[in-house]
C-alpha cells in the first residue's frame, strides 16, 4: 500500500494531500516505499576512526571580523553549511560581502546582478576583484562549476530560495526545491572541504521560509536581527554544531556598510537623562556583557481587555512579568494599557532583564523617574525574587568598569525593594 508522509513535519497519511494538517505548509507529501518491501541486504561495514586523530578539519578560519567569528565559535570549519537568516533588507548581503573581500571567495547572486554587486561593493570600499561571481541558480551547475575552481576558501550562496535543481518540478523557492537544493550542498561541502555561507530569507512571523528541516540539515544557523529603522544589528546563532549558542556579534549600519561595535554600551544614549518609565538593563546574551535601555508605557485603558504590547522582549515573558509586579508591588495593572519597547531595534533574550522591565514599568505607572546610570541585573522568580547568577556577575563586573551603577548581585533580594530606585517626579 502506498503511504505519504509530509517532508516538513513527518506527518503520515494513506492518500496525498495538498496541505499538510500537520505544519500547515503546501505540496510537502512525498510517497514513502512500504516498510515491508523494503529487502535488508547485509550492508557494506562502516569505519570507525579514533577520537584521538584531529584531522585538518577543526582549523578554524577566520572571515575577517571578530564579531561574526565569534558567533560562529572562532572561525568557520572546513566544510561547514551555514544558513544566515533574517528579514530582507537587513543587511544579509552586505555582511556577506564584506567577509568575502577578506577571503578567496565564490559568490553565487540569483537575487543581485554583477552590476548590483559591484555598486555594493565600491559603496563598502570593498577591492572584490578577486572575487568569482556567478548569478546562476542551477545548482547542480553551480556545484560542477566550483569543482574546476581552485578550491576556494569560502562559498556564499544568496539566496537558497533562487537555487533550483531541475530533478524536482516545483519552482524555486518551494520547500521541495529548497530541500533538494540543500541535499546537494551539503554533501558537496563535506566531501570537497569547502565552507558555504547559505543566505535564507525568513517571513513575516520570523520564521526560516522554508521546512523546518532545512535548519535540522546545516551545521549552524545564524540571524542577523534588527529594525530597518535603528541602524544595530544583531547576529545570533541559534545553533551551532562546532560553537555554542546564543554567543552574539553587534554590527552598525553606516554609509559604507555593517560595522563591527565591541562596546558593551553602544547601544545606551550617552547622555543617560533620567526619564520616566525608562530603566538601563545588564545582560549577558551569550557570554557577551551588554547594556540596554528598555522603556516601558502604563497608560489607563478604556479596553476591557487591557492592551499589552512588546517589541524586543518575548510576550509571555512580559505577560509573567506584569503579573509578578501585580502581585508584589500591588499595582493595579488590569486599568492599564502597557508597552515595552527596546531601544536599538535588538531583540533582549536574557532572564536578566527582568527586573529592569518591571522597573521601567513601576516608573512609567508612578510618574517618576529611575536615578541616573542605574543598572538593574536580574532574573525574577514568581515568588518575587531576585536572582542572578554567573552571568549577572559578570554584567556586574563590567557595568562597574564602565562606571555606571550595577546593583551588587543580589544587592536586593525581592522586586519589592525596587522602590528604593526611584527617586522624583
Ligand atoms: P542588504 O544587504 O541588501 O540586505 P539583505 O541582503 O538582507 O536583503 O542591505 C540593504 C540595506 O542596507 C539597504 O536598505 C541599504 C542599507 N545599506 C547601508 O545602509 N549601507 C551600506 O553600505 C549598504 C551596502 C547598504
Ligand atoms: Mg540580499
Amino acid at each position: 500500500m502506498a503511504y505519504f508522509i509530509c517532508s516538513s513535519c513527518n506527518y503520515g497519511s494513506a492518500s496525498w494531500i495538498g496541505k499538510c494538517p500537520g505544519c500547515g505548509e503546501w505540496n510537502t507529501f512525498v510517497q514513502k516505499q512500504d516498510e515491508k518491501q523494503i529487502t535488508k541486504k547485509k550492508a557494506s561495514p562502516t569505519q570507525f576512526s579514533t577520537l584521538k586523530k584531529i584531522g585538518k578539519s577543526s582549523v578554524r578560519q577566520s572571515m575577517g571580523m571578530f564579531e561574526f567569528d565569534r558567533v560562529l565559535g572562532g572561525g568557520i570549519i572546513a566544510g561547514e553549511v551555514v544558513l544566515l537568516s533574517g528579514e530582507p533588507g537587513i543587511g544579509k548581503s552586505t555582511l556577506l560581502l564584506q567577509i568575502i573581500k577578506n577571503n578567496v571567495a565564490i559568490y553565487v547572486s540569483g537575487e543581485e546582478s554583477l552590476e548590483q554587486v559591484q555598486h555594493r561593493a565600491e559603496r563598502l570600499h570593498a577591492d572584490i576583484g578577486h572575487i568569482l561571481f556567478s548569478d546562476g541558480a542551477n545548482v547542480d551547475q553551480i556545484l560542477s562549476g566550483i569543482e574546476e575552481q581552485k578550491k576556494p576558501h569560502l562559498v556564499i550562496l544568496d539566496s537558497i530560495q533562487t537555487l533550483y535543481t531541475n530533478d524536482v518540478e516545483t519552482p524555486p523557492g518551494s520547500i521541495n526545491q529548497i530541500k533538494e537544493v540543500m541535499n546537494r550542498v551539503i554533501p558537496f561541502a563535506k566531501k570537497s572541504g569547502i565552507p558555504f555561507l547559505v543566505i535564507g530569507h525568513v517571513t513575516k512571523d520570523g520564521d526560516l521560509a522554508g521546512p523546518k528541516t532545512l535548519e535540522h540539515m546545516v551545521d549552524c544557523v545564524l540571524s542577523l536581527e534588527g529594525d530597518t529603522s535603528s541602524p544595530f544589528r544583531i547576529l545570533r546563532s541559534t545553533k551551532n554544531r562546532f560553537g555554542s549558542v546564543d554567543e552574539i556579534g553587534v554590527f552598525e549600519m553606516k554609509e559604507d556598510g555593517l560595522h563591527e561595535v565591541n562596546s558593551a554600551t553602544a547601544l545606551l544614549d550617552i547622555t543617560q537623562k533620567r526619564e520616566v518609565g525608562k530603566a538601563i538593563v545588564g545582560v549577558c546574551e551569550g557570554n557577551r556583557p551588554m547594556f540596554l535601555e528598555v522603556q516601558a508605557l502604563a497608560v489607563p485603558t478604556t479596553f476591557s481587555m487591557p492592551r499589552r504590547v512588546a517589541k524586543g522582549i518575548d510576550f509571555n515573558r512580559v505577560q509573567l512579568l506584569i503579573a509578578i509586579a501585580k502581585k508584589y508591588l500591588n499595582l493595579k495593572l488590569d486599568s492599564y494599557d502597557i508597552y515595552f519597547n527596546v531601544i536599538g531595534g535588538v531583540r533582549v533574550t536574557s532572564p536578566l532583564a527582568d527586573a529592569g522591565i518591571i522597573a521601567a514599568l513601576y516608573s512609567s505607572v508612578l510618574s517618576k523617574t529611575i536615578s541616573t546610570n542605574q543598572v538593574f541585573i536580574g532574573e525574577v522568580g514568581l515568588l518575587g525574587e531576585i536572582r542572578s547568577g554567573f552571568l549577572g556577575k559578570k554584567a556586574y563586573t563590567e557595568a562597574k568598569r564602565l562606571g555606571l551603577k550595577p546593583l551588587e548581585p543580589l544587592g536586593f533580594s525581592s522586586i519589592k525593594d525596587i522602590k528604593k530606585f526611584i527617586v522624583s517626579s
